[in-house]
């Protein structure tokens, strides 16, 4: 079955979300796209979408065992609950809501509930919270793992990571960010810090910045020609005109939250013209 999103405008956006994943697929401001998909994503129920901002819970990747499946956690697979939208002309707010009775496989034993609030507008606005209703602790990996539209990303530079350490996932070497990030090869990093990052697109004349509020990591990824030719979902040439900025808790950053306790991961994108 393919599946539809649901459209929300406001005065000057355009954005699409599904209730598969509680994935914001789109988000366009003043008709330019501003979040990247790729034309080979699949769009059925049990596969994971390729682009927008898929929600990586409660294991990024393979997890922190490097065995867990399906990759990013579970959440991005499942049909969230749309609650409705609140707001309306300059900005909307959809609401989505998933919780362990839903997928109990996917912290056994555990009992809690994800809170998702998308809000389109001038801004893309995400704020994601983790409420622990059961009487154990537990700990998670989150991240909203954003897939940017840019012209050529061989000509981008994101800046806001000098002198952040980071695992270098294609090497599996710890580095030290000098100067700009720039893509000239796999990448493939997760950052120990998560400030805010601006990547500034020549070609499309614009900036996109991003700040996020209780994530301990950024995540950059593009794959380069040989993996992405290697996946099914993802055009061989399409590397060049995407890039993940990601924000999250991931690896040794996961978070613990105690029984009644809850969390909030908030990721903001703004577009400036340049
Ligand atoms: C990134 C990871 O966040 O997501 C990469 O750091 C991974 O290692 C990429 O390849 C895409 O993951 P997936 O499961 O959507 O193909």
């Amino acid at each position: 079955m393919t599946l539809e999103p649901r459209q929300f405008h406001t005065d000057r956006c355009d954005a699409e979300i599904f209730d598969h994943g509680a994935h914001v697929w789109s988000w366009a401001l003043d008709g330019s796209p501003i979040l990247w998909q790729s034309s080979h994503s699949y769009l059925e129920a049990g596969k994971p979408l390729r682009g927008g901002v898929p929600v990586c819970w409660p294991w990024f990747g393979p997890g922190r065992t490097g065995d867990q499946v399906p990759a990013h956690g579970p959440a991005r697979l499942a049909g969230w609950r749309f609650l409705g939208t609140s707001g309306g002309g300059a900005r909307t707010t959809a609401s989505y809501e998933l919780s362990s009775d839903a997928l109990p496989d996917a912290l056994p034993d555990q009992q809690w509930r994800l809170s998702y609030d998308v809000t389109v507008g001038e801004k893309l606005e995400l704020a994601l919270m983790v409420t622990n209703e059961g009487s154990t602790p537990f700990s998670y990996e989150l991240a909203l793992h954003t897939y940017l539209a840019v012209g050529d990303s061989r000509r981008i530079s994101i800046a806001g990571l000098e002198g952040a350490s980071y695992l270098d996932k294609v090497t599996g070497r710890r580095e030290v960010q000098a100067g700009d990030v720039t893509i000239t090869a796999e990448t493939d990093r997760v950052y120990d810090r998560s400030p805010d990052v601006v990547v500034t697109d020549p070609v499309l004349g614009r900036s996109l910045r991003i700040s996020s509020d209780g994530a301990a990591n950024t995540v950059v990824w593009n794959p380069w020609v040989a993996k992405s030719a290697a996946m099914p979902d993802f055009g061989a040439d399409e590397w060049t005109t995407m890039v993940c900025i990601e924000a999250g808790n991931v690896l040794g950053q996961a978070v613990s939250l105690s029984p009644g306790a809850r969390t909030s991961l908030r990721y903001h994108l703004a577009v400036e013209r340049s």
